[in-house]
Formats: C-alpha cells, sequence, structure tokens
C-alpha cells in the first residue's frame, strides 16, 4: 500500500501496509516517522494527532485503510530549519514545551484550527484542542495561538474582524 505523506507518495513496507493497522504504527514503525507520537493508544490524549486532508485525527484509532487516497501530513512537514510555521516560532518564544512530549500534537492540532479560523478565542481554542498535556502548558498554548495567528494572513475569503 501507498501513502500519501507530507506531499508525496510513499510506498510503505510490507510489515506496516496492512489496512487495519493504526496509521500511528505505519507512520512510526513503517516509515520511521516518530515525530508522532503514542500516549494511550485510545483516541483520548491526543499525541498522535495528524493531519487527514488537512483535518486533526488521531492517528491511533485512524485505521491505514482510512487514509487510502488522502493526504497525510505529519509535525515532520509542519515547518523546517530554514522555514518554521508561525506556530513554532511563537512555540519558541512563549517557551510552550516543558517535557515536549504531547507537543507534536498539540502543534499539529493548532495548525488544523488556524487553517481555518485566524482569529481563535479561547472557547475556540479549548473546543477545537481537545490534546492532554501533564505538564499543563494549556495557558502558553493558548497565548502561542493567538501570536502565531496574528503573524499569519487571513484565511481566503474570510474578513478579519473590526
Ligand atoms: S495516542 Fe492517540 S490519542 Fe492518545
Ligand atoms: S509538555 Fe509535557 S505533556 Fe505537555
Amino acid at each position: 500500500m501507498d501513502l500519501k505523506i507530507n506531499g508525496r507518495v510513499q510506498p510503505l513496507p510490507e510489515h506496516a501496509s496492512d489496512p487495519a493497522m493504526p496509521l500511528l504504527w505505519a507512520l512510526r514503525d513503517g516509515l520511521n516517522l516518530t515525530g508522532t507520537k503514542f500516549g494511550c493508544g485510545i483516541g483520548a490524549c491526543g499525541a498522535c494527532t495528524v493531519h487527514l486532508d488537512g483535518q486533526a485525527v488521531r492517528a491511533c484509532v485512524t485505521p491505514l485503510a482510512a487514509c487510502e487516497g488522502k493526504a497525510v501530513g505529519t509535525i515532520e512537514a509542519l515547518g523546517s530549519a530554514a522555514q518554521p510555521h508561525a506556530l513554532q516560532l511563537a512555540w519558541i518564544a512563549q517557551q510552550v514545551p516543558q517535557c515536549g512530549y504531547c507537543q507534536s500534537g498539540m502543534l499539529m492540532a493548532a495548525a488544523a484550527l488556524l487553517a481555518k479560523n485566524r482569529q481563535p478565542s479561547d472557547a475556540d481554542i479549548d473546543t477545537a484542542i481537545t490534546n492532554l498535556c501533564r505538564c499543563g502548558t494549556y495557558p502558553r498554548i493558548r497565548a502561542a495561538i493567538k501570536a502565531a495567528a496574528a503573524q499569519m494572513a487571513p484565511v481566503a475569503g474570510k474578513k478579519a474582524a473590526a
């Protein structure tokens, strides 16, 4: 089976291509994309959040079969050292991470939110991002999302609020 991953089509190795296999397993064990983390394995914590056709999904409960023909995006392609995503710059400026384990998932969930909403309120952020952080970085995450949003161009077709 092939996976459309981070902008290119990649074949999955034999041991990571069962359609019933969770996407998280294929990413980590099949493609060595270990930026996406395993936390709970039951869709509860969000550490494994990736994008599927731009939507934030939990890779531990998303079977490979559900990814057929869709674009998967992982933290490895959110930005680069040369061209970081606005969220990554804001994360550094706000010193968001503590232990860091939840942070890839948080960033991917935040990126999916900002792709649709460039002026998220605290309530919007709390509704869209139900990921868990045992270190309690939630206030800094909210601040970083708002700082990044302020640096990004408005979503096409949406007017900025007065
Ligand atoms: S590891 Fe997927 S939601 Fe926790
Ligand atoms: S930074 Fe430690 S779990 Fe979130």
